[in-house]
């Protein structure tokens, strides 16, 4: 049943440019009402022509996205923790059947795994027994190398070497437990390395709202390092004009437009 796992991974990634646009609106899974998707359905809707895929929960899915104009979904089926005991963020469990997942027609699954931590050996098996349910049903599985609380400070300035042998490290163990897709963070002058050891595609997380020129800029350096595109989602829905954003990351991704035209593009669609 390869062809329904390669038409899935198709409407992902855009063939016609190898790279793709994806909005993350699974914050709420563990942070709650987070600023800017406190009303995700209004949030989402005037970003879905520009997203080629989503990735919601199913909650959020169900609850507030229109099921007649939803982009591809890819699920995040990982999580049971929050905020409220932030030490414990790596403790995942799976909190989605593929069944369910199947039943939303969601086009793929994300899965956190937590490398490193206490508890990684529980995360990688929960990518791993889900990508054998999924490519059971030609589900796309994404692989999220999740950065928990007890690793925080790889991602202080002066570490980005150590930070990007992290992620390499998780990015792969997250391929060789069967993602097909791996979503992780940026580092500054070492991310070709982690692309480079790491036989799936990468997509980049945006991470914590920065300012929409720097957000173009990495994300412009990212896919100049191999990335294939974004998944990205504070960076985009907290950004001073969501439609503008997420119309300015796309020329990066999909027209290789540079960081400095792209944030033309942003200010000019931004008024
Ligand atoms: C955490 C996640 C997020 O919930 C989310 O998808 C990250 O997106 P961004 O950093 O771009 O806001 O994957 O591990």
């Amino acid at each position: 049943m390869q062809w329904g796992l390669e038409n899935r991974l198709a409407q992902i990634i855009r063939p016609e440019t190898g790279r793709t646009v994806m909005l993350a609106i699974d914050h709420g899974y563990f942070q709650g009402p987070t600023t800017g998707l406190e009303e995700p359905g209004k949030t989402v809707a005037p970003l879905l022509p520009y997203c080629d895929a989503l990735s919601p929960t199913k909650g959020i899915l169900q609850y507030c996205i229109d099921p007649l104009t939803a982009p591809p979904i890819i699920l995040r089926v990982s999580g049971g923790n929050s905020m409220a005991r932030r030490d414990e963020l790596d403790d995942e469990i799976l909190t989605c059947t593929i069944e369910q997942a199947v039943a939303l027609n969601a086009v793929g699954v994300s899965i956190s795994i937590y490398v490193g931590t206490e508890h990684q050996r529980q995360t990688i098996q929960n990518l791993a027994t889900m990508a054998d349910e999924a490519h059971k049903y030609g589900l796309v599985v994404l692989g999220i190398s999740a950065v928990g609380a007890s690793l925080g400070e790889l991602r202080e300035p002066g570490k980005e070497q150590e930070f990007a042998r992290y992620l390499a490290l998780a990015s792969r163990i997250a391929a060789e437990h069967g993602a097909d897709i791996s979503k992780t963070y940026y580092v500054p002058g070492h991310f070709d390395k982690v692309v480079g050891g790491c036989p799936i595609p990468i997509v980049l997380a945006g991470g914590k709202k920065v300012p929409e020129a720097e957000a173009l800029e990495f994300s412009y350096n990212a896919i100049q390092d191999g990335a294939s595109g974004v998944d990205m989602g504070r960076n985009i829905f907290q950004a001073e004009s969501p439609v503008a954003m997420i119309q300015a990351v796309r020329a990066v991704v999909h027209e290789g437009k540079a960081s400095e035209e792209a944030y033309e593009l942003y200010q000019s669609l931004a008024k």
